[in-house]
């Protein structure tokens, strides 16, 4: 068992940055992969807009609007019922609390307190959504009906079961997890028993505002907004923010730039001191101590835990014709590059099956039916990283019983550690890329020498994986099983806790957090 550290393996720019190079950091927190242009940067993210992060969503259905949505989340959940209670005390100790807490209290330790922010920090971004639209090349308005899971899924083929298949867009992570927030068993009004502290900011979709902006104080202008208000309120005080904690639906580089410069891709929102105390959760998390990785949200949000019962079966018995799968855009200008030798690969064999998601070769991937069908007949679906290490793929390969092949660790083994077991080889497969020019692997081969049983236990875990990966519908709930919010919840609990007892024993709370001073920027991992 080694280390591996960014410093030992080449690895991708921090990424929409400069997505077309690939590049060696020794530091990647103040790495140097930007001497480009900012138009250049521009066209790379566009291109990699179109290409990647868009890659499959989907853009069915009626363009319903967004107004039915902010209707019902007009008005907020929260307000403090006693100020003076929440201004209690510098001291972090909760030793009140525990005292309050009776053992009968279910919620006991699980209580969470949301923000009731100013409606530009949220409401209002749903309700201009058309100003969202810009910088992608389909109306956000339409995914903002049925609390942000999108319009349904029409599946006359019958590829999907019969019901909770939406057209969800990545973005409304944020509000679906709001969403699904609201109706968590164990909120309370009362500060000062909650355990930890949502703020309910919609900062991926607040940022996609001013990504492109050339003047950084735009950029930079709501994140400091926000912090400034938060550290204003008395549950501020409490443990400094570091019992605080958000959602974001993009990847957690959107929100550090390096340096301050119009050049560098991104918002400083993350870097800003009171930033530093709190957690984020993303789809895709930094090597920063603050940032956690939560699933990119699927198609799938059942109701009834019997949906996902119904699902499991319907794809266990599928026959898989395919050995593997790509899904994916070529780039053809990223000739030295993983995806280039994969797709290569892949269009070489004819054990795999190529689904081109570039808009020369016919959108294939627009419609997530047609995705979901071919990994539903495929035995293992490629995931090599793009433009940045992460893809929502591996969710629809999770979601359809293809085993998942990694090429990098940062695509999935160092990030969703809340929800993937730690032990990989149990529902995936590692082909390691180190040095990309050098790579020589052939992939078929190394399928081809996986045995019937080893696939079909790694099959049967990754079916047993799905409830974690999805996000059940806000408008009921689950009768036992976990998903991918109660997971992403419950470790942000535990992980408040710790930093809590840390405090209690006149420790230093920065332990956990992101400290530039003694930042170690490693991906602590297994990989041999
Ligand atoms: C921003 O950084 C780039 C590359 O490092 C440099 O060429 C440019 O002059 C800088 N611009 C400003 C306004 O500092
Ligand atoms: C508010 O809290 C204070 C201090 O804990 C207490 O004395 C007061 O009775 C509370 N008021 C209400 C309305 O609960
Ligand atoms: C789908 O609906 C049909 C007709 O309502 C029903 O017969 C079938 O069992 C359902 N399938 C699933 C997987 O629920
Ligand atoms: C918090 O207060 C609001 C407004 O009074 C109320 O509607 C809501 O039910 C309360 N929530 C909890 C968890 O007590
Ligand atoms: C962050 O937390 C530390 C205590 O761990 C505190 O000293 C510092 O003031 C906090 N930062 C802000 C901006 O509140
Ligand atoms: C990991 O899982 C594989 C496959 O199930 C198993 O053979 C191996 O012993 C496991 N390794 C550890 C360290 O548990």
């Amino acid at each position: 068992m080694t280390t591996t550290t960014f410093s030992d393996i080449s690895i991708y720019c921090p990424p929409l940055q400069e997505p077309r190079v690939k590049c060696k950091m020794e530091k990647p927190i103040i790495g140097k992969c930007s001497d480009q242009h900012w138009f250049a940067i521009l066209i790379s993210f566009l291109l990699c807009f179109i290409f990647l992060c868009f890659d499959y969503s989907a853009f069915l259905g009626p363009n319903n609007g967004v107004a039915s949505l902010v209707n019902k989340q007009a008005n907020s959940l929260v307000i403090m019922k006693n100020k003076t209670k929440n201004l209690v005390s510098q001291n972090p100790s909760r030793d009140n609390t525990k005292e309050m807490k009776s053992n009968s209290d279910s919620c006991s330790g699980r209580y969470i307190y949301i923000h009731n922010l100013p409606s530009r920090f949220n409401y209002d971004l749903l309700k201009n959504c058309l100003s969202l639209t810009r910088g992608t090349d389909s109306n956000m308005c339409k995914y903002m009906v049925n609390l942000g899971l999108g319009p349904e899924i029409k599946d006359p083929d019958g590829v999907l079961s019969n019901k909770s298949w939406f057209s969800t867009n990545q973005f409304l992570l944020e509000v679906i997890f709001h969403n699904r927030m609201k109706k968590y068993e164990c909120l309370t009004n009362d500060s000062s028993l909650a355990s930890a502290i949502f703020v309910p900011f919609y900062a991926g979709l607040d940022v996609s505002l001013v990504l492109w902006n050339s003047n950084i104080k735009v950029r930079d202008s709501s994140g400091l907004d926000l912090v400034q208000w938060l550290v204003k309120k008395p549950q501020w005080k409490k443990m400094w923010g570091r019992d605080h904690f958000l959602v974001a639906g993009r990847i957690s580089w959107d929100f550090r730039r390096q340096f301050g410069n119009e050049s560098y891709w991104g918002s400083n929102f993350r870097f800003l001191p009171e930033s530093y105390n709190m957690s984020m959760l993303s789809v895709e998390s930094s090597a920063w101590k603050n940032d956690f990785a939560i699933p990119y949200p699927t198609n799938f949000h059942p109701s009834k835990d019997t949906e996902i019962y119904q699902w499991q079966s319907k794809i266990r018995g599928k026959t898989r014709k395919h050995l593997f799968t790509f899904a994916g855009a070529p780039r053809p200008e990223l000739e030295n590059s993983i995806r280039a030798k994969v797709i290569d690969q892949c269009r070489a064999s004819s054990a795999c099956k190529f689904i081109d998601c570039s808009s020369s070769g016919g959108n294939n991937c627009e419609n997530p039916v047609n995705i979901l069908r071919v990994f539903q007949s495929s035995v293992f679906c490629l995931q090599p990283p793009g433009d940045s290490y992460t893809r929502r793929s591996i969710f629809d390969s999770i979601l359809s019983g293809c085993i998942p092949v990694f090429f990098h660790p940062g695509t999935a083994y160092s990030q969703y550690q809340w929800f993937l077991p730690k032990n990989r080889t149990k529902y995936s497969v590692y082909i390691p890329v180190r040095n990309v020019k050098e790579w020589d692997v052939n992939v078929e081969k190394v399928l081809l020498g996986i045995s019937k049983e080893e696939e079909s236990a790694m099959r049967e875990e990754v079916i047993r994986l799905i409830p974690k990966i999805i996000y059940s519908d806000p408008r009921s709930k689950l009768e036992s099983s976990e998903d991918a919010f109660d997971i992403a919840v419950k470790s942000v609990l535990e992980r408040v806790e710790k930093v809590r007892n840390v405090i209690r024993e006149g420790g230093d709370p920065s332990v956990g957090f992101a400290d530039p001073d003694h930042y170690k920027y490693t991906f602590s991992d297994n990989y041999s």
